[in-house]
């Protein structure tokens, strides 16, 4: 198994497969157990079945989850952790959900080593830092980020029901102190990976339904042929 790769396999078999030699940090947005229909796996598990699960998948490493936010504090009393810092992903849709949050357990993130634009540009102060060549200010934790719709220009060839926007995944990732390797268990359409190329940080992954896989890897390596272009 090597680093900056993704696999086509259950992520259990793969989590007991990772390379020595390497620090991780699981980055996931699982599978939310709400009966949602992917390829081969079925998302019905009893409640305590799937946090047992998680817990099981998770152990031992820092763990980075993208959930509804009762499931991240259903994971918390799982686990029996805290989490360190949370992070708000707010999108308009028209469904009474309209966030999902993120839960870093086990690991800081730095808010530091990622920049938003400015609130206030015009603001006499900013304009002064923008024209002094500054691109942002420190990245705040609500991020107003639309969601990937089938109209999105991101979703272009890629049909995983549940594509993650990869401006959210680089934000996600991008916190992490970059000598962490970072593993995402459920790699579905391959957003974490496409985030960690673009944030220059390691990674490796797996992915159950051969079809997200192999559309997966097609979207990884053109990302990374990008890359080698520069
Ligand atoms: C919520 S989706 C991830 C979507 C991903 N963040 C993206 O942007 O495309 C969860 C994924 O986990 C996969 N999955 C479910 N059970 C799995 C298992 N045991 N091992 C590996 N992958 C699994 C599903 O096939 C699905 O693609």
């Amino acid at each position: 198994m090597e680093i900056d790769n993704i696999y086509n396999c259950d992520c259990l078999e793969g989590m007991s497969e990772l390379p020595t030699g390497h620090k991780y940090c699981i980055v996931t947005d699982p599978p939310f157990n709400v009966g949602y229909h992917y390829n081969e796996y079925k998302d019905n598990k009893s409640e305590d079945e799937y946090f047992e699960w998680l817990e099981q998948i998770t152990k031992g490493y820092p763990v980075v989850m993208i959930h509804y936010p009762e499931a991240l504090y259903k994971f918390a009393f799982q686990i029996g952790q805290f989490p360190e810092r949370v992070a708000s992903w707010v999108y308009n849709s028209n469904t009474p959900r309209q966030h999902r949050d993120i839960a870093y357990f086990g690991i800081k993130p730095d808010f530091t080593l990622m920049h938003q634009p400015y609130k206030n540009p015009t603001d006499k102060r900013i304009a002064k830092r923008i024209a002094e060549g500054h691109e942002g200010g420190m990245l705040y934790d609500w991020w107003e980020i639309n969601q990937v719709k089938n109209v999105s220009k991101e979703k272009h060839g890629v049909t995983h029901p549940c594509q993650m926007p990869v401006e959210v995944m680089q934000r996600v990732v991008g916190i992490i102190d970059p000598e962490y390797t970072i593993v995402d268990p459920f790699m579905g359409s391959g957003t974490t990976a496409i985030a960690c190329i673009k944030e220059r940080r390691h990674f490796i992954g797996f992915e159950l339904s051969k079809e997200y896989f192999d559309k997966a890897v097609r979207r990884i390596k053109a990302e990374q042929a990008q890359l080698t272009l520069f």
